[in-house]
């Protein structure tokens, strides 16, 4: 199965993808990275392993649709079959949506539907909830909306700072993702006729 990799900066997700399918427990091929941001770690860290790093420059297109519709085009041409949202800082829409419908997935830091958008692990501490943790979800059209896959919960503790919390929950996204996406290829999760 070939996946097309969406992230914005740091890419540590990318990297437990691309760890996962180097160890054999994902069976998958990263065919394309694409980021919307030139300077992006996760560019640097696709070409590192062989992968096609592309910056697609929103400021190239009139509009978020026109800009979905290059990134559809992109994936495309690289025969992308699951798209992987992995700290992608855009909002998508229809143009990217509907061609890959139930075809995408995003790793968010919290338990949705609590704290969606940005700063999940800073809003779940100032609610003082007591468990936190990330979540894998089929993609809408609303922000860190949609069927929900998988989740795991990580405690809050006391002491716990922004940082503290996230570096705890995102220990799990990197042994989540990975999983959801071997069960996606195993065709555990369902998936609309193309
Ligand atoms: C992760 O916490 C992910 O859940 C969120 O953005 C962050 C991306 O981190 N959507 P990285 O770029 O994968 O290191």
């Amino acid at each position: 199965m070939v996946i097309g990799v969406l992230a914005s900066g740091r890419g540590s997700n990318l990297q437990a993808i691309l760890d996962a399918i180097r160890l054999g427990t994902l069976v998958a091929k990263v065919g394309i990275v694409i980021s919307d941001k030139k300077d992006a770690m996760a560019l640097a860290r696709a070409r590192s392993s062989n992968v096609p790093g592309v910056f697609l420059d929103p400021k190239a297109y009139p509009g978020r649709e026109a800009y979905d519709a290059a990134l559809v085009s992109l994936l495309a041409t690289h025969k992308v079959e699951l798209v992987v949202l992995a700290g992608f800082m855009r909002v998508v829409t229809r143009a990217l949506i509907e061609p890959y419908k139930n075809r995408i997935i995003n790793i968010h830091p919290s338990l949705l539907p609590a704290f969606p958008g940005l700063h999940a692990q800073r809003q779940a501490l100032a609610h003082g909830v007591k468990i936190s943790g990330c979540t894998v979800h089929f993609v809408d059209e609303q922000v860190d909306h949609g069927p929900i896959i998988a989740q795991v919960a990580s405690p809050v503790e006391p002491e716990d700072t922004e940082s503290s919390l996230s570096d705890r929950i995102l220990a799990e996204e990197h042994r989540l993702l990975p999983q959801v996406i071997q069960q996606f290829a195993e065709g555990k999760l369902g998936r609309l006729p193309v």
